[in-house]
């Protein structure tokens, strides 16, 4: 257990002083600085996975309001990944925004170049340097989570890693027995699933529990966007293998990522589960492919989810990736006495409301949530540190497994056009990408074009015990 030291307030106001300025003179250069660490009670970071999301959890880390926390060594596999996330790092932390924390540089990242690992062994390198009680930071894309997370395990280290967390059942079994694994040795984790923190959806949770909206009889989720992130590609170019090419990709291919179904649906899947208080038993759902060009990456554009509870109430869900159609990031819940706003437009402000009716019009709101509303991202981290410096019980595996297979579910019934229940994916033999644990940068990728020089696509009614 790491205590917060007694100095730390007047420490944080000296930094506050002096920090801005060190920080500043740093931006002359991208290299950061090597320096030995001043306090034992200092929380060490390790980042696997320095992309968009890992410099930003990273970054989050660093705000922490409760101690200090630094950044001391980070694995990745493209070299200009790790450097534009250095950079960004330094830029950020000069600029200032760093809510929590008004430390000079060299107090918050430590990261010289023998502390740089690339290779998909980095992540041992980088985690080797820590000491339990630490946290790695866990942002590849998905498929290499268990893998990550076994070694973290090991290490005794805590952990933060990005949902989704499994792809598919075995992976989610996997997941499973090492949460369990985390538990007993009272590592605490936290799953970036971060809408579980937020303060708005929290209250909101509350109200629907002590009746607010009567019996939650319906569940409605929406993403329907543009293409997102890396979910379209075309063909291989040049000057890359393929395995790297499917990595940098990660969206595109169901063994990395689960698709752009699981990686960016999760979210309103899992508030909207949250707020019923229970995950669904079974899925059906379609979905196809309308305008490829010369895309061939594995996704369908749109999927439309049925998911049902236990006691018979749904959740339907639309994902779209189709540009120029109706936009919406939102969840909502129907109940036997009212309905909420769960979500309103995209993470951040949830803008939570009760209404008397289903109409949801401003007339008859009963409640919302007062704003402005704090940021889930760092609130996530800060409740992190918090049960790491309590030594409280702090660990979301199993509910971020959870939602993972609850995502494939409905992902395996659009593809395969089957009904699938919950048992039938928890308990399925088709693993997207074995061995992960084992690949070298020479491996062969997990997914191999077929004769047609395209992937296998997911095929309802024709392929249908399996995805692809
Ligand atoms: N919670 C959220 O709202 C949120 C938002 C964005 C992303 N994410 C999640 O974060 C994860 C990363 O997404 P991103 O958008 O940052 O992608 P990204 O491509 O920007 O970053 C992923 C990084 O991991 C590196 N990488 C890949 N395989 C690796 C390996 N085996 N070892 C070391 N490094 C490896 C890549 O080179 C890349 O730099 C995904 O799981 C995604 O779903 C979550």
């Amino acid at each position: 257990m790491k205590q917060i030291p007694k100095q730390s307030s007047s420490r944080r106001e000296f930094l506050k002083r002096t920090g801005r300025l060190a920080a500043t003179s740093a931006l002359a250069g991208v290299a950061i600085p090597h320096v030995h660490a001043g306090e034992d009670n200092t929380i060490r970071l390790a980042l696997i996975g320095a992309g968009g999301r890992g410099t930003g959890a990273a970054l989050n880390a660093l705000s922490v309001p409760n101690g200090p926390t630094k950044l001391v060594a980070m694995a990745d596999v493209f070299s200009e990944r790790m450097m534009s996330s250095c950079k960004i790092l330094v830029q950020r932390i000069a600029q200032g925004l760093m809510p929590g924390k008004g430390g000079k540089l060299s107090d918050l990242l430590d990261v010289p170049q023998d502390r740089q690992f690339l290779g998909f062994d980095g992540y041992r390198k980088a985690m080797d340097l820590l000491s339990p009680g630490d946290i790695v930071i866990l942002t590849t894309p998905p498929a290499f989570r268990w893998v990550h997370f076994g070694y973290a395990i090991e290490k005794g280290l805590n952990v933060f890693m990005e949902k989704p967390v499994t792809v598919d059942g075995p992976s989610t079994r996997r997941m499973l027995a090492l949460g369990q694994k985390s538990v007993a040795k009272n590592l605490k984790v936290g799953v970036g699933l971060m809408c579980r923190h937020c303060r708005a959806r929290g209250e909101l949770y509350d109200r629907i529990k002590g009746g607010g909206i009567g019996d939650v009889i319906a569940l409605r989720a929406y993403r329907v966007a543009g293409p997102t992130g890396s979910a379209v590609s075309g063909p291989k170019p040049e000057g890359i293998s393929e395995l790297l090419y499917q990595i940098k990709r990660f969206h595109s291919f169901l063994w990395a990522s689960g698709g752009c179904y699981s990686d960016f649906l999760i979210h309103n899947i899992d508030e909207s589960c949250w707020m019923k208080d229970a995950w669904p038993v079974r899925a059906k759902a379609s979905g196809g492919r309308h305008y490829r060009g010369d895309s061939i990456d594995q996704n369908f554009d749109n999927y439309s989810v049925e998911y049902t509870f236990a006691d018979g109430a749904k959740l339907f869900l639309e994902g779209r990736s189709i540009p120029r159609c109706w936009n919406e990031f939102a969840s909502y819940a129907q109940g036997s006495k009212g309905s909420a706003v769960i979500s309103t437009s995209g993470h951040i402000p949830a803008l939570c409301r009760i209404y008397k009716g289903q109409n949801q019009t401003d007339e008859d709101p009963v409640w919302s949530f007062p704003q402005p509303e704090p940021n889930p991202y760092q609130l996530e981290w800060d409740d992190l540190i918090e049960a790491i410096r309590k030594d409280q019980p702090f660990n979301e595996v199993k509910r971020g497994a959870e939602a993972s297979l609850v995502t494939s579910m409905g992902r395996m019934a659009a593809h395969t056009g089957q009904i699938v229940t919950w048992n039938d994916i928890l308990n399925h033999d088709h693993e997207f990408a074995p061995g992960l644990d084992q690949l070298t940068l020479n491996s062969e990728a997990p997914l191999q074009l077929g004769p047609d020089g395209k992937y296998p696509i997911p095929q309802p009614g024709i392929t249908t015990t399996r995805e692809y």
